[in-house]
């Protein structure tokens, strides 16, 4: 019996860990260069301009601050992708 509601419970919280991931990780990926730039380089200092940067330079820049902001390559990619547009 008391077996039987542990497996309850673990069945119920894998279902739950396994859609709250995956709801986390669709709001991830459905934001925009734009939207993920203006959200985490604000956090530590104001954002630079996407005009105060070459191309390059922002490659090099976003291999730095993508440590420091703790984002992974998708949103890193879109950032710089965003970066590169619009200077
Ligand atoms: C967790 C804090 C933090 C976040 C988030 C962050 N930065 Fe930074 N940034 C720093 C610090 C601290 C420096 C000063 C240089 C150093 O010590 O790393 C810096 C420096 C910079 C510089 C100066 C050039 C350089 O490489 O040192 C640029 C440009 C920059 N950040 C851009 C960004 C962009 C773009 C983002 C968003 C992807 C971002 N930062 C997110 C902390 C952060």
């Amino acid at each position: 019996m008391k077996t039987k509601i542990i497996n309850s419970v673990l069945v119920v919280s894998f279902f739950a860990l396994l859609f709250y991931g995956c709801s986390t990780y669709k709001e991830i990926t459905s934001k925009s260069g734009a939207q993920l730039w203006g959200e985490n380089c604000v956090r530590c200092h104001n954002a630079p301009s996407p005009s105060a940067f070459s191309d390059t330079e922002w490659e090099t820049i976003a291999q730095h601050m993508r440590v420091r902001a703790n984002l992974n390559s998708t949103q890193v990619n879109k950032i710089v992708d965003f970066l590169k547009m619009a200077n």
